[in-house]
């Protein structure tokens, strides 16, 4: 089946998915037009995992529908077509930053491997091995085996978490990049002040979303001057 004709590169359409008493996604509603860098924000605990997770097909028990690039999730085929990046580094600690990045690109079938690490800016420490680099390295190398095989959607856990700030302009920049050649983000954060390098951002709580829109339209909708007071606007409106 072809997906040419599909608008866009992520559909989800009223998604539940409750854990015991929990319901970590309430009927959550999200389209995302390929090329497009889309921003879930929201604190910890709101489901962000859940949700990018239940994109990728991998929660069971999830009511609601996804199509990820006009397939009907769950499917295996089209995740080699998809990047991802889970907020604990899945490294193999006793290989070196080079060999991982490797193996991911051997397992979806291809990649440029230095054009991923020097993304990443870890390409003096291709031969070190992954338990002696850094939190904030590992982060970026996790970034590296996520993209690797050039993917048309990259979802991206929390990726800048424990980056220093100007690698995190860097890598904001590497994402603009990635998606002005078509490559659709979305991107996971509990940090506000990354909204603006998003197209679209929305505020996720308590498995809900409480507003949808650019950084600008969410100002405006909670007449407010930052972020973090949009969204206490926004949660407060919605319970
Ligand atoms: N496998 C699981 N088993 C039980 N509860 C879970 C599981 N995964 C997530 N949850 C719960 O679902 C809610 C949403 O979690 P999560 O999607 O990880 O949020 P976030 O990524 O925004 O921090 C939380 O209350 C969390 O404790
Ligand atoms: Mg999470």
């Amino acid at each position: 089946m072809t997906d040419a004709g599909t608008a866009f590169a992520v559909d989800v359409t009223d998604a539940r998915k409750r854990f015991g008493a929990i319901q970590a996604l309430d009927g959550i509603t999200l389209r995302v037009p390929r090329g497009q860098v889309y921003g879930l924000l929201g604190p910890n605990g709101s489901g962000k995992t859940t949700l990018i997770r239940t994109i990728l097909g991998l929660v069971d028990g999830v009511e609601g529908e996804v199509t990820l690039l006009g397939t009907r999730m769950p499917d295996r085929e089209v995740l080699a077509r998809i990047g991802y990046m889970t907020q604990a580094a899945a490294l193999y600690g006793d290989l070196t930053a080079e060999e991982n990045v490797r193996f991911f690109a051997r397992i979806h079938g291809g990649g440029d491997v230095d054009a991923a690490l020097r993304f990443v800016e870890l390409e003096d420490r291709r031969s070190a091995v992954v338990a002696t680099l850094s939190g904030g390295m590992r982060t970026r190398l996790s970034l590296a085996c996520a993209l690797v095989h050039q993917p048309e959607v990259l979802l991206l856990d929390e990726p800048t978490v424990g980056v220093d700030p100007q690698l995190r302009v860097q890598l904001w920049n590497g994402f603009r990049a990635m998606a002005a050649g078509g490559t659709t983000i979305i991107i996971s954060s509990h940090v506000m002040d990354e909204a603006e390098r998003c197209d679209r951002l929305g505020l996720i709580r308590a498995g809900r979303l409480l507003a949808e829109g650019s950084a600008a339209d969410l100002l405006a909708l909670a007449g407010a001057d930052r972020l973090e007071n949009a969204f206490l606007t926004l949660a407060e409106g919605s319970s």
